[in-house]
């Protein structure tokens, strides 16, 4: 029974530990992945209540939709890949993972090449950049961190609302400023897309007080559900066998059901026996 117990408590332990922020982000006192960023590379704001006490805006990540996955990668590609590398992810298994495949099932290497290859790397590469790091940190003030992992670390939803929170603030060297990451490095490159928007002077800050003054080349639907793409998608990539994975876990607990039962009977059957024909003194 003892020993029941002890499993139970190192179950729920191993499983606390694991247990990774999905919503809330980081929050005040939590460290980043060791992993994703080098220590000299710390943005500022780690540790100090990075949300800014904004409340995260809930998204609703549909990881298994492989053509959200595929617009998600383009999206990647084309406005966060100049700055932003994924340096665990190589560009042939997330060709294969988000449904680049011919009839066979294998890897189409020419969709992969043309439509999310923008470098002359090799399809079995590294998601990297030319952007050398030292000049990024002279341009931009800080560099732009690889973001293989960035979802584990923050979580979705804190992604999902940084990329809305962006807002004109001419003080700011590249015009723009981040209700959740403040005086951020990152220039606002969706503005494009999202339009013109500005902080309302007369409300505190927060998503209310965020106005959008001018549009953009999408709605505000095709903009939020851009960005459900986007983050999809380095959901995915921060952790690409997730799906494999639970379906795995079912199997296994299947399994161990079925174990289970066939253990009981046998033990059930022994015990019969024993019941039946109990062993006499003289035998122990
Ligand atoms: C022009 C370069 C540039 C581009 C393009 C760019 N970023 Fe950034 N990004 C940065 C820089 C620089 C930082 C670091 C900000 C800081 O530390 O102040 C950053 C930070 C971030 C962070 C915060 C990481 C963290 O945990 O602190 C996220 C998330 C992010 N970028 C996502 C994106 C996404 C998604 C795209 C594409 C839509 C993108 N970025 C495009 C330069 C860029």
């Amino acid at each position: 029974m003892k020993l029941i117990v002890k499993c139970c408590i190192l179950l729920v332990l191993m499983i606390n530990a694991h247990a990774l922020p999905t919503s809330s982000g980081l929050s005040a006192g939590s460290s980043l992945d060791a992993n994703m960023l080098d220590p000299a590379d710390k943005p500022r704001g780690v540790g100090v209540g990075y949300d800014e006490g904004i409340p995260l805006l809930s998204v609703s990540i549909k990881s298994q939709d492989k053509t959200s996955l595929q617009r998600g990668a383009k999206m990647f590609v084309n406005y966060c890949a100049g700055c932003h590398s994924l340096q665990y992810m190589r560009y042939s298994r997330m060709g294969e993972d988000i449904g680049l495949v011919n009839y066979k099932g294998e890897l189409d290497e020419a969709l992969l090449t043309q439509n999310l290859m923008f470098t002359q790397a090799d399809i079995h590469d590294a998601i990297l950049n030319a952007m050398p790091k030292n000049d990024a940190k002279g341009w931009f003030g800080n560099t732009p961190p690889d973001l293989s992992l960035v979802a584990r670390a923050r979580g979705p939803a804190w992604i999902y609302t940084y990329l809305k929170s962006f807002y004109a603030d001419e003080s700011r060297p590249f015009g723009a400023n981040n209700l959740l990451f403040k005086e951020v490095a990152m220039p606002n490159v969706l503005g494009p897309l999202s339009g013109k928007v500005i902080l309302s002077p007369n409300l505190a800050p927060s998503m209310q007080a965020l106005v959008l003054i001018e549009n953009g080349q999408m709605t505000p639907q095709q903009f939020d559900s851009a960005l459900v793409d986007l983050v999809t998608f380095l959901d995915y990539v921060s952790e690409p066998n997730k799906w494999e994975r639970h379906r795995m876990g079912v199997f296994v607990l299947i399994f161990l059901g079925v174990l289970w039962i066939l253990a009981f009977k046998l033990k059930q059957s022994y015990w019969q026996k024993i019941r039946k024909n109990p062993p006499k003194e003289t035998d122990l």
